[in-house]
């Protein structure tokens, strides 16, 4: 009998990671995944295999990717905090990048994001714009293929920032907007980015392919179809973006967490969470929103527990 492919997955215990780690055990794959806090109870049982993620140990990283066919790569930060900005995110990136030719890995589906550029002066974006050229340059100096996907905004049961414009809505009586609120947002379903990354996987050649959902919303839209469906009674108050990120910060202090930065408004409000391209993907938000009316914004969804307090 041949021996199922052994495939690689970043963050298989976190959100996207997740999705295509259940594709890929459903598919009959040998899954392992490189993360830094293993659950104490994983949600595969034992059919992942787990290893560290330390990016301070390029041998380590090569010798947990040695057997491995694809490596799905969904690692990055959201905001810098501590030593760890998207500087390093990006050193850590070329680091796991480089151990995987070392180990002879034979594609990379990379998870990117829609807007990714260079030359952007936002750090998020321009980090995974260098990441994708540090994929590209390596590929051309080894026999290394790949598939870049870049998702918009991704929607899904664990996802934070849909899930907490629908908490804020719940709550408060005004939901502030950045500006004017017409910028697009077309976001995407969870396990559609899990399915499109699988089929890139098994397609040929290299590719860069947009994630992105069937519905563009203007953000204002998007947080009036969260309110509605959610029963929030919130009403959108446009207001300049400054007083937006200070109003993010008054209330992260409350929730001890960062609710949003201010690039992530800056990328927001420069609409780089929609795509000029066709959609990819099926699921459409509004349908899902109404699926999940009884849950959405019931509880808050912290990215400092979830990233920086080690609660798995
Ligand atoms: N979520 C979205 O709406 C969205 C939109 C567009 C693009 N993306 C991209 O899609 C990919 C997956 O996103 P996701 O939201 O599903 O991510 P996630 O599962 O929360 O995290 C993905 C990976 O990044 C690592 N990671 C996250 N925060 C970290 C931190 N502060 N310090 C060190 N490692 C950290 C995780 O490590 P551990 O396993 O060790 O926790 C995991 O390996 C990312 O590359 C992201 O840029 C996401």
């Amino acid at each position: 009998m041949p021996q199922p492919p052994l495939i690689a997955v970043t963050g298989a215990y976190g959100y996207t990671g997740r999705y295509i780690a259940q594709r890929l055990l459903a598919d009959g794959a040998t899954v392992r995944t490189l993360t830094r806090n293993p659950p104490s109870a994983s949600p595969f049982g034992d059919r992942v295999q787990t290893r560290p993620l330390d990016f301070t140990d390029p041998d380590s990283l090569a010798d947990s990717l040695r057997g491995a066919d694809t490596l799905y790569n969904t690692y990055w930060i959201r905001f810098a905090r501590g030593n760890l900005d998207h500087d390093t995110a990006v050193r850590n990136s070329r680091s796991l990048i480089d151990a995987a030719v070392a180990a002879g890995v034979r594609r990379i589906v990379h998870i990117s994001i829609t807007g990714a550029s260079p030359d952007s002066p936002l750090p998020y974006f321009r980090g995974k714009g260098l990441v994708e050229n540090h994929i590209r340059d390596t590929s051309r100096q080894s026999s290394l293929s790949w598939a870049i996907l870049r998702p918009t905004v991704i929607f899904g049961r664990e996802d934070i920032l849909i899930n907490n414009i629908a908490w804020f809505l719940r709550r408060f009586p005004l939901f502030p907007i950045p500006g004017r609120g017409d910028y697009p947002v077309q976001p995407v379903y969870v396990d559609d980015v899990a399915r499109l990354s699988v089929e890139t996987a098994s397609s040929e050649g290299n590719a860069t392919l947009d994630a992105v959902g069937p519905e563009t919303f203007t953000f204002k839209e998007l947080v009036q179809l969260i309110g509605q469906t959610a029963g929030g009674r919130a009403r959108p108050v446009p207001l300049p973006p400054p007083l937006v990120f200070a109003a993010a910060r008054l209330m992260g202090l409350a929730l001890r967490d960062v609710v949003l930065t201010r690039d992530e408004i800056a990328g927001l409000t420069a609409g780089h969470l929609a795509s000029t391209d066709p959609p990819t993907a099926t699921t459409r938000l509004s349908d899902w929103l109404r699926q999940h009316r009884p849950t959405l914004g019931r509880r808050y969804a912290s990215e400092l527990a979830r990233h920086y307090r080690q609660t798995l």
